[in-house]
């Protein structure tokens, strides 16, 4: 048996040196192996390195064949180096159009395995969030992220060429890519091994403080900032903020915390009482906000209750100071997270299709929420929505209260029984108590409806047809409700 072990998990330099050795030798597949990273050193302990062996001539392989290889020596498959050789080998045989034959279980394989690593590729140039650190010699970026395929090196060109300027890291638990100006690709951050935040840290002294030289960039250029629309396109990575937050403190070091870097700066991001500020604003010790400004300033830095940490920012409602009807939701959802707006995720575009078919204007609303911040639990890299507690609802009423006391609609229209409970301040059955106009306690009414996320979660077409007609009616009766008070208003002035 012929072995080759290969540097790291996606060695295609060394994956290539191997096969041309090996086909050079007329080795059929079923007598070579190849191993890489861990594997390798498992597999051939107290082997001698194949890479001490003699270069072979170079192979002619269509370059369909090459493109294909360069993504499949990433993907996770532990088969994924036999089963290139595989193709290789019957490309040598004289099936010469073998790449062609789509329905080739090997080649139908192959290209399943590139077309994952090319997707997650893309995943990673969107998904990757980089957090600033101030190390002593200026600022610079780290990001923490888990992809599914080896697709590091695949990846880090794009970034190089986004950030060619700012001197960043790009940790995984196998491997990682460092720019300051050099691209450098290392092990792994090994977050079982070493408690996370040490993890951070050893990577970080050992990247930046001895390889980095900070003559290689301008200072100017280190410390232009990230560009505000890749932090705003980002979602959040639950686990990066804990583990940066936990190795600032330990280094001194300071850590933003606030959704954009402008935003961050004046804000005590590692302040040990901000964590556990009891109310939003202490009773009493400040002036009421004066303006809707100054209120969504204000719920910025909120940190009432747990659920700000693990999210991008505090959503704040939207729409005109002066509006009739305010719509409250539950709490931001993911792309409202990222995006810093309430509505703008699947919820929100079947409520603005709702509102279209009744007859109300979205830029004439206020929507909100009863919970500000995103309350989630990660899955994988997605984040998964959990229902606000009454707790929850609790702490953040304040912020709802303050923007009634400011907007003071006529109509608060309420989707779902987490906004009925933050308005009535008691548990509300949506089923029992929607479609009907109730008397809140400054005068307004208030109607209680579906939330349009529980419709795009029931199971099956027609269940959601009569769940769609129900919330489109109770939009009408609010529409009518609306142009008769309206008249009236108009009426008496
Ligand atoms: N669901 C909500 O309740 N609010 C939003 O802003 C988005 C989805
Ligand atoms: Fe404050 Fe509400 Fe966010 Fe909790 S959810 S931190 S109360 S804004």
């Amino acid at each position: 048996m012929a072995e080759a072990r290969l540097a790291h998990e996606a060695d295609l330099d060394g994956f290539r040196k191997a096969a041309r050795r090996f086909l050079h030798a007329g080795l059929p597949p079923a007598e070579v192996l190849f191993a890489a990273g861990d594997e390798a050193s498992d597999l051939f302990a107290g082997a001698t390195a194949a890479a001490a062996e003699e270069d072979a001539p170079p192979l002619m392989v269509p370059p369909r064949f090459a493109s294909m290889a360069e993504a499949v020596v990433c993907h996770c498959d532990g088969e994924r180096f036999a089963l290139l050789y595989r193709l290789l080998w019957r490309l040598q045989q004289g099936e010469r159009h073998l790449l062609e034959l789509a329905s080739d279980p090997e080649v139908a394989r192959a290209s399943a395995m590139a077309k994952a690593v090319r997707r997650e590729e893309h995943k990673m140039h969107a998904f990757v969030r980089f957090r600033e650190v101030a190390a002593e010699d200026g600022p610079a970026w780290l990001a923490w992220f888990e992809p599914l395929h080896h697709v590091v090196d695949l990846a880090a060109p794009f970034f190089v060429r986004r950030f060619a300027s700012m001197r960043w890291s790009i940790l995984t638990p196998r491997r990682s890519a460092h720019w300051d100006g050099t691209l450098r690709f290392g092990p792994g951050a090994r977050r079982s091994d070493a408690p996370a935040a040490d993890a951070l840290e050893e990577h970080w002294r050992t990247y930046y403080a001895s390889i980095f030289n900070p003559a290689r960039l301008k200072p100017a250029a280190m410390r232009r900032e990230m560009p505000k629309r890749y932090w705003a396109n980002m979602p959040e990575t639950a686990l990066v903020r804990p583990l940066m937050r936990e190795a600032a403190r330990r280094t001194g070091a300071m850590v933003a915390s606030g959704p954009a870097p402008e935003s961050r700066r004046g804000r005590v991001a590692l302040a040990p009482h901000a964590d556990h500020a009891p109310a939003p604003l202490p009773a009493g010790a400040q002036p009421l906000p004066a303006s809707l400004a100054e209120l969504r300033e204000a719920a910025g830095r909120c940190r009432a209750c747990p659920l700000w940490r693990d999210t991008t920012q505090t959503v704040s409602g939207e729409g005109p100071e002066d509006a009739a009807l305010m719509i409250v939701g539950e709490q931001p959802g993911d792309q409202e997270d990222i995006e810093g707006r309430p509505f703008v995720g699947p919820a929100g575009r079947l409520l603005d299709r709702a509102l279209a078919e009744a007859g109300i204007e979205r830029g004439e609303t206020y929507l909100t929420n009863a919970v500000k911040h995103f309350k989630f639990t990660p899955r994988g890299k997605r984040r998964i929505h959990q229902k606000p507690d009454a707790g929850e609802i609790e702490h953040c009423r304040w912020w709802l209260d303050q923007e009634r006391r400011l907007v003071r609609p006529r109509l608060v229209l309420a989707l779902g029984a987490s906004a009925g409970r933050a308005l009535l301040r008691r548990p509300v059955t949506i089923a029992r108590e929607r479609g009907r106009f109730q008397a809140l306690e400054d005068g307004s009414r208030l109607l209680l409806t579906t939330h349009p996320s529980y419709i795009l979660r029931l199971p099956d077409p027609p269940r959601q047809h009569e769940a769609y007609a129900a919330m489109l009616a109770d939009l009408r009766l609010a529409a009518g409700h609306l142009r008769e008070t309206g008249e009236a208003a108009g009426a008496g002035s």
